[in-house]
């Protein structure tokens, strides 16, 4: 008794698994003990048997017939002995097994009690990260004592330019911008409007009519350009078209007196010229007869107080600040320009050098100094291989009295001087024998020719030279401008040139040439941004995309809550908060002062202005904790931390934000559908875009999944895939997400890759990685490829995050060839764009996680499909690069996983992610 009560309370101490083992362990022996016994017991029967035998031998009798009788009964004993075990057995079998269904399913029971408790843990402590943050925001918002910034108004002046006495002739060259110029007209919110006087009406300046393709080209340009105001009472400033390239007439015969063709009077009787001409710009753009040279409009001419802005000018008459230097209208009214440029490589070409052109023979000028120069140059020449040097015409150019005085006249046409500029990595540009030139229409048209073909222009007595719109371009990046001594160093200087730096010289030219001189829509716009500069006045902002909504107002899909997901791992990843727009244009007035050059000549443009830019600068690290502090997220309030912490908080060195997801759809609502529900519960989502692919709208009878997000549907007007690139005007966050409908991320790879992208804002960050790799085959440009490697150079975007502004660089900046071609072949979106990233930026992109692939498991891909798909994405590089010129794709071996990642940590700390 007493050893079963302590039995049953040792028993009692065991758990239910050892419980278990003990029975089974019982229940495994005792048969085996029982068998061994039976056989035992039968053996032993045996035995006996024997032992009879003799016995009969022995002693005869009937004595056996006894025993046999007991025998038999007790056999039989036996074998209801046995029997009663055997179902013994069975039944302590079945209790066995019953036992451990049992076990299981309470073992199973724990495990989910387990699960559920984690998911609630997990719960709640997102739940109070949450609300940690919504209270930190509103401390913030109380905090703040000055209110937002009110839009401004605009000031815009009411009446046209008071007439106020003209301005002594004497004292023209001595106009500036602060003498000159009236800024009352041009208030900081006046958006700068700009007024054209009708060159139909307003232009009888010559005796000889303005070209007319000049005055329609010149009207279409404008009036794209959004600064053009019908209004003159507005105006800030008032552009005049002078006419073109008036060739000085001849009245006798000496080459100093000639006469000009410019009605001062008409000048001067303009309506709102105001009695000296103030906010006026002469536009004197240069196009006709420029191969023989063309000439300043305005020698002797009284202009007041007029900007004057022309391709020719002299020392004694540019006003530096004022006056403005413009290009020639060579080109095309506007549109692309690719087709008419040189790939960029080779960065060596045939010839080293090369130069055409006749310096017609002009009296009463020293041309002793140029002829040495030609002389020198002949000399230093190494063999006609490497330098292409023609100084002399055939046929000799006419009409050569009509040129500023020694300047080179251009040779040939436009066709064989393009062949000989295209096979030279460098071109001569000779000034002006006459020093007193600080630039002509000819020694433009000359770069101008350079520039698109690709030689790099070297202007020899380029140090009294102005290039066009130089005040705001950065000349020396593109041409090299050298005084006329150092012809003897030339050799020399440009046989020390690297390759990586010719072809720098040669990309930038080819961004100055697209940007601000190819088209006559080009040239004009930069002029009118060259004056907007100088007053500081923000350029006019970048239109959004307004994207007709998929649905109605009075009708919206059913929102059902989606049976809930469990692939999500059990990991906080971040505060559940309210949607927050990114702050939008705070660099209105100082992005032109900080960042003018980059705009100008880097990776800006100068023409509108963003609402944010990836290079827009951030405060310094202890300027977040004293006085700046309003937005920030440290990452343990400032004293950092490991995964508990991080999770907690978005840290870095910029203010909190959250980010849009963007995803191109059509005709998948399934799909669709399952990929709004992956999206549920993902922190730092502002909202979700659905750009609905095609004419025929979503249909009305399903119903969408919660998301958790606003979950917004735009309808294209067309199915394209450059759609995805819209820069519409629900995207309130600089960081954009772009999906595919079908690509499955997870939530903590979402906001690694966000949080990654935080501190590359100006490159494409994502998954899938891929590479350019050479054709060897056939040496003939790159091939796309998608295999695993060690090295990339695109990032699809089917998932990866991009900064705002490259939505609308993608429309901008890209030529519209590109875009035309994905449409053409619906395939090699997310090529352009890497493309364009790289172009702008000069970086490769980056990868973040292990992850290669997103396409789903189950999804069909047949064969042929899918090698038509590979050979358009060869076709695509290849067709990219030759509009662009190079590839500007660059490889990286590089790829971010999270900072403790695979690092041994101590146990009471938590990694970054669990698993990335
Ligand atoms: C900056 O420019 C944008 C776009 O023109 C405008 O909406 C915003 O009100 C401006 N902000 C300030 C402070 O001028
Ligand atoms: C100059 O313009 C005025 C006014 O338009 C006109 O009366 C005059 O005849 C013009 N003079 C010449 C020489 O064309
Ligand atoms: C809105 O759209 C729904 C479904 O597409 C349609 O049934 C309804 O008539 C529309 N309402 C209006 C006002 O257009
Ligand atoms: C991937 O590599 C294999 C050889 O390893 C090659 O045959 C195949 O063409 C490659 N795929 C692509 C897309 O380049």
């Amino acid at each position: 008794m007493y050893f079963y009560e302590r039995f049953c309370v040792w028993l009692g101490h065991l758990k239910l698994s050892r419980v278990i083992l003990l029975v089974s362990v019982i229940l495994f022996v005792v048969p085996l003990f029982t068998h061994y016994y039976l056989s035992k017991y039968e053996s032993t029967l045996g035995s006996l048997s024997n032992n009879h035998m003799r016995h009969t031998l022995e002693a005869l009798g009937d004595l056996s017939t006894m025993n046999v009788v007991d025998l038999k009964v007790r056999i039989e004993e036996m074998l209801r002995i046995k029997a009663s075990v055997s179902t013994e057995l069975r039944e302590l079998e079945a209790r066995r097994a019953r036992l451990q269904r049992e076990a299981v399913a309470a073992s199973a029971k724990a495990d989910s009690a387990k699960a559920e408790h984690a998911r609630a843990a997990a719960e709640l402590q997102r739940l109070r990260v949450s609300a940690d943050q919504a209270r930190l925001a509103q401390l913030e918002a109380i905090r703040r004592d000055s209110p937002e910034l009110a839009p401004p108004l605009q000031i815009l002046s009411v009446r046209p330019p008071p007439i106020l006495p003209p301005i002594e002739s004497t004292s023209e060259p001595h106009c500036r911008m602060f003498s000159c110029f009236d800024h009352s007209r041009c208030s900081l919110t006046s958006g700068f409007p700009v007024y054209l006087y009708d060159p139909d009406i307003y232009a009888p300046f010559a005796s000889s009519e303005v070209d007319g393709f000049l005055k329609t080209t010149l009207r279409q340009t404008l009036g794209y350009n959004t600064h053009l105001t019908r209004d003159p009472n507005k105006a800030c400033v008032y552009m005049v078209l002078v006419g073109e390239a008036f060739p000085f007439e001849k009245t006798s015969s000496t080459t100093e007196s000639y006469k000009l063709l410019l009605n001062e009077t008409a000048l001067k009787g303009l309506p709102f010229w105001g009695g000296d001409g103030r906010n006026h710009v002469l536009m004197n753009l240069a196009r006709r007869e420029l191969s023989v040279g063309s000439g300043d409009a305005f020698r002797g001419v009284s202009t007041g107080r007029a900007i004057i802005a022309q391709s020719t000018f002299t020392h004694n008459q540019f006003r530096p600040g004022f006056d403005i230097i413009t290009p020639p209208a060579l080109g095309p009214p506007g549109g692309d320009v690719w087709l008419d440029c040189a790939p960029i490589a080779p960065a060596r070409r045939k010839y080293l050098i090369s130069f055409q052109g006749s310096q017609p023979p002009a009296k009463g000028l020293d041309k002793d100094q140029d002829q040495k120069l030609v002389e020198s140059l002949q000399k230093t020449s190494p063999s006609p291989d490497t330098f292409f040097l023609q100084f002399e015409c055939d046929p000799p150019v006419e009409k050569r009295s009509l040129l500023p005085i020694g300047d080179w006249a251009l040779c040939g046409t436009d066709r064989s001087r393009r062949a000989v500029l295209r096979d030279s990595t460098f071109v001569l540009i000779l000034a002006p024998a006459d020093r007193t030139y600080t630039t002509t229409a000819l020694l433009q048209a000359r770069l101008y020719e350079a520039l698109r073909s690709g030689a790099i222009p070297i202007i020899l007595g380029g140090d009294r030279i102005r290039l066009p719109y130089d005040e705001v371009l950065d000349w020396k990046r593109a041409v090299i401008a050298l005084p006329k001594a150092r012809v003897t160093e030339l050799h020399f200087l440009l046989r020390a040139m690297s390759d990586a730096d010719l072809l720098m010289f040669r990309r930038q030219g080819r961004v100055l040439w697209e940007r601000y001189l190819s088209s006559v829509q080009t040239s004009i716009d930069s002029l009118l941004a060259t004056i907007r500069s100088r007053l500081n006045i923000p350029a006019p902002p970048a239109s959004p995309t307004v994207g007709a909504p998929g649905f109605n107002e009075s009708y919206y899909p059913l929102k059902i809550d989606p049976p809930a997901v469990d692939t999500e791992p059990e990991e906080t990843l971040g505060p559940l908060e309210a949607p927050y727009a990114s702050p939008a244009y705070r660099r209105n007035y100082s992005i032109g002062l900080l960042h003018g050059y980059e705009l100008w000549n880097d990776w800006g443009e100068p023409f509108v202005l963003y609402p944010q830019l990836p290079w827009d600068p951030m405060v310094t690290s202890e300027a977040r904790f004293i006085g700046s502090a309003a937005g920030f997220r440290p990452i343990g309030a400032g004293v950092g931390g490991s995964g508990k912490e991080f999770s907690e908080a978005l840290g870095g060195d910029r203010p909190r934000e959250q980010f849009t997801i963007v995803i191109l759809t059509y005709e998948r609502e399934a799909v669709l559908a399952a990929a709004l529900t992956r999206l549920r519960g993902l922190p730092y989502l502002n909202k979700v875009i659905v750009v609905w692919n095609g004419p025929s709208p979503p249909s009305s009878a399903s119903s969408w999944p919660e998301s958790g997000a606003p979950v917004a549907v735009v309808r294209a007007t067309r199915n394209s895939l450059n759609n995805r690139f819209l820069p519409y005007h629900l995207i309130d966050t600089e960081a954009v997400l772009c999906v595919d409908d079908d690509a499955h991320l997870r939530h903590d790879e979402i906001v690694f890759a966000f949080r990654v992208w935080r501190e590359h804002r100006d490159r494409i960050v994502g998954f899938p990685g891929r590479y350019h790799a050479w054709d060897i085959n056939f040496n003939n440009g790159f091939l796309y490829n998608s295999n695993y490697s060690c090295e990339l150079s695109m990032v699809l975007t089917g998932a990866a995050f991009v900064h705002r502004y490259y939505l609308w660089a993608y429309w901008r900046a890209l030529p519209a060839a590109v875009r035309d071609y994905v449409d053409e072949y619906m395939n090699c979106e997310d090529i352009a764009m890497n493309f364009l990233v790289a172009h702008i930026t000069r970086k490769p992109p980056v990868k973040v996680t292990s992850r290669w692939t997103f396409r789903c498991p189950g999804c069909p891909v047949t064969l042929s499909a899918d090698e038509t798909h590979f050979h358009e994405r060869h076709k695509c590089i290849q067709f990219f690069s030759q509009v662009m010129g190079y590839t500007p794709l660059l490889s990286t071996q590089y790829r971010a996983d999270s900072v403790l990642f695979k690092t041994r940590i101590p146990h009471d700390k938590q990694k970054c992610f669990k698993f990335i």
